[in-house]
């Protein structure tokens, strides 16, 4: 695996673009499946969680090109209804594609995704509800094995609102016989970039961005064209990089209607934030003031995606941060890296409470999870000295060459392999 040498305490300056969401062109890759012919999705960010989502879908018969910023999809020719194995563990969110899948071909296998780095990610939400709408689901030597004839509506109400079964759910019930509702559905704005691609190939759903969506089944969808949405979390992170050093940028393409309780907690650290049509302007003081009591909470609350990144640039600000993570039960791998680094964090029950200190100083350090990854970043560019990141494959995972976006913006980060 290669690591990053980052150069701590140069002021970032500049503008850099937001990619195209991750977490938005996975689960369209996964609709696309659903429509008759080709789908062509643009500004596709080259993300190894991308690579595997595609992997899988060719793994199935589908018919696949990805060059430039543009995926090319065809179902058409798809056969296979066995997900494969390796590309499902390395892509635990790829459980939303039993819901597309079943509903084109009928029948649908995959490993049991397993749990990863930040919890155990269990699924029981995502059957529930397509055994509601119908599916008979087994288990056979740690196969789920879903089988449907025809899927109908179902009224499914969700015990948490995930986002992965919200999506899942609306792609069963976009060709399923009769209405779907979901309440206590996700709110992300990524589900509702869903609701907008399917309905352009033919769906007819609403209420998408609101806790009840209504889906009503259709014959068939058709392939389509889409511009997949600005990544709100890497612009996040990219605010963070730049605020962390005492530096300015201009995210090209962020959506301030979509990161409003992040923006709200910038502005409570002191950096004053320009919202603009073509994107965010964040100006930090020299140093970040503390960030209070931050609590993550499904959409529209603060998101857990960038709550490592927040830990790590309130370990060098002035004040106490009290941090709570609410969705994922393990996701504070990160505390440990940063105390190597000088981070003064006592973690209690599901707070991290951050003490600022005066300066970080580099270390080795090893990236356990995505999100972990990129806020070992973070510290590393406030810090003083040289910092190593180990692993950074996990960070290719949700970032298309961060150390190119980041030295554009004046860091000084290198690449080299595993020494
Ligand atoms: C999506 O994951 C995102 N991934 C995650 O981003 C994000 O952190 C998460 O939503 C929450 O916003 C994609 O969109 C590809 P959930 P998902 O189902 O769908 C529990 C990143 O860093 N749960 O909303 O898997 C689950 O264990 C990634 O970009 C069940 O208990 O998240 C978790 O505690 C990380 N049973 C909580 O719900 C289920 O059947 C939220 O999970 C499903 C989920």
């Amino acid at each position: 695996m290669d690591i990053y040498r980052i150069s701590g305490g140069r002021k970032l300056t500049g503008a850099a673009s937001a990619a195209g969401a991750k977490n938005a062109v996975l689960p369209l890759l996964a609709a696309s499946i659903l429509g008759e012919g080709e789908s062509v999705l643009k500004n596709c960010p080259a993300l190894s969680d991308v690579y595997a989502m595609l992997g899988i879908l060719e793994a199935t018969g589908c018919r696949t090109e990805f060059t430039g910023r543009k995926i090319s999809i065809c179902a058409d020719e798809m056969k296979e209804t066995l997900l494969h194995g390796d590309l499902v563990r390395e892509l635990r969110s790829s459980v939303f594609l039993l819901g597309p899948v079943l509903a084109s071909r009928g029948s649908v296998r995959m490993r049991f995704p397993g749990g990863c780095a930040i919890g155990r990610r269990p699924v029981d939400i995502h059957l529930e509800a397509l055994r509601k709408m119908g599916a008979e689901i087994g288990e056979e030597e740690g196969m789920i094995v879903c089988r449907a004839e025809k899927l109908h509506g179902a009224a499914v109400r969700l015990p948490f609102p995930s986002v992965g079964a919200t999506e899942n759910i609306m792609m069963a019930a976009a060709c399923a016989e009769g209405i779907t509702v979901i309440r206590n559905a996700a709110r992300e704005p990524e589900i509702e970039e869903l609701q907008n691609f399917m309905n352009k190939m033919g769906a007819e759903i609403c209420g998408a961005g609101t806790s009840t969506v209504i889906i009503s089944g259709r014959e068939k969808l058709s392939g389509t064209e889409w511009t997949v949405m600005p990544d709100r979390i890497e612009a996040g992170t990219l605010i963070l990089a730049a605020a962390v050093t005492g530096g300015e940028v201009f995210v090209r393409g962020a959506r301030a209607d979509c990161m409003e309780a992040f923006l709200s907690c910038m502005k409570t650290c002191g950096v004053a934030i320009d919202v603009r049509e073509d994107g965010i302007g964040a100006r930090a003081p020299e140093r970040l003031s503390a960030a209070g009591k931050v609590s993550t909470r499904p959409y529209p609350g603060f998101p857990t995606d960038l709550q490592s990144q927040l830990l790590a640039a309130m370990a060098a600000s002035d004040g106490v941060s009290v941090i709570e993570e609410n969705i994922f039960e393990d996701r504070f791998k990160v505390l440990k890296p940063l105390r190597l680094m000088g981070a003064d964090i006592t973690l209690c029950g599901r707070s991290a409470c951050v003490n600022g200190v005066g300066r970080l100083h580099g270390a080795r350090v090893r990236a356990e999870d995505l999100r972990g990854g990129a806020a070992l970043v973070i510290a590393a560019l406030a810090a003083e000295g040289e910092t190593m990141v180990e692993n950074i494959g996990l960070i290719d995972r949700g970032y298309d060459k961060l150390e190119r976006t980041l030295n554009g913006l004046g860091a000084e980060m290198t690449r080299t392999k595993e020494g």
